[in-house]
């Protein structure tokens, strides 16, 4: 039968398969890295509190970056290159979500509203992280390679999370609600659609390698268009809600220790 675990479990067996999936995984979250590093050193003198906070979550995205990486070495295997169709986080800075690298890459300060695009921006995206992590986690928490690593990653996305929903919530109480929740709204729309996007992509590529018959990847790609049509329906509004985080200021301290993977 056809199910997430055994679809995963076919991905991770197989070394083409696998270095495709940590590749795209160390991609993406070394991007977030690069992000958030760049927008802790940009933060408005009046959020200047945040900033330990951005850096620490950056420092866990290239954190995450080096565990996928550090998975590819220890199967003897190099990274790949990442295909353009398949770069979620690329594809979601080119389609005007969150903050703009060229923006990033300036040295000027940014506004309160640009830390609102980032938060809204990291609070969908990190929705999406910690539903995935989870799920790997479910499946493979006892995986004897690993298990460590996802457990640790599910852990963090589950923090960056909690601190997205406090840090808006706060800036909520602030004046900026509606600005949040318009923001919120959007990058939601946005990226389910690019989520549909890349999820096809990358299926295209995993079927290729492994040589998946035509039925199968024809039900595989009907399955995510009726998912992204449930996000699109109703699903998208469980990315926009605010509610005060169980686990209080997340990411006030420093980033924990890698996991020893090799
Ligand atoms: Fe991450
Ligand atoms: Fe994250």
């Amino acid at each position: 039968m056809l199910t997430a675990k055994s679809l995963f479990q076919e991905i991770l067996d197989n070394d083409e398969s696998f270095a495709l999936f940590c590749s795209i995984a160390a991609s993406g979250e070394s991007q977030g890295g690069w992000e958030n590093a760049r927008i802790a050193a940009l933060v408005p003198e009046t959020e200047r509190d945040l900033a330990p906070k951005i850096t620490r979550h950056g420092a866990d995205e290239d954190k995450h970056g080096r565990i996928f990486n550090a998975l590819l070495k220890k199967r003897g295997l190099d990274p790949v290159p990442v295909p353009p169709e398949t770069d979620y986080t690329m594809l979601l800075e080119r389609g005007g979500i969150g903050l703009a690298h060229d923006q990033l890459k300036r040295e000027e300060p940014l506004t309160v509203q640009d830390i609102v695009t980032y938060l809204a921006h990291s609070r969908v995206t990190e929705q999406r992280a910690s539903e995935q992590m989870r799920m790997l986690r479910k499946y493979f928490a006892d995986h004897p390679d690993l298990g460590r690593a996802v457990r640790m990653i599910s852990n963090d996305e589950d923090n960056h999370l909690a601190y997205c929903h406090e840090e808006l919530l706060r800036l909520a109480r602030a004046g900026h609600g509606r600005t949040i929740q318009r923001t919120l709204r959007e990058c939601a729309l946005a990226e389910i659609r690019i989520y549909r996007d890349v999820s096809l992509a990358v299926m295209a590529h995993m079927g290729r390698i492994l040589g998946w018959p035509r039925p199968k990847a024809a039900l595989l790609a009907a399955g995510i268009h009726a998912m992204y049509v449930y996000e699109r329906l109703a699903g998208w509004r469980r990315m926009v809600s605010l509610r005060t985080p169980a686990r209080r200021n997340a990411l006030g301290g420093p980033a924990g220790p890698e996991p020893e993977l090799a």
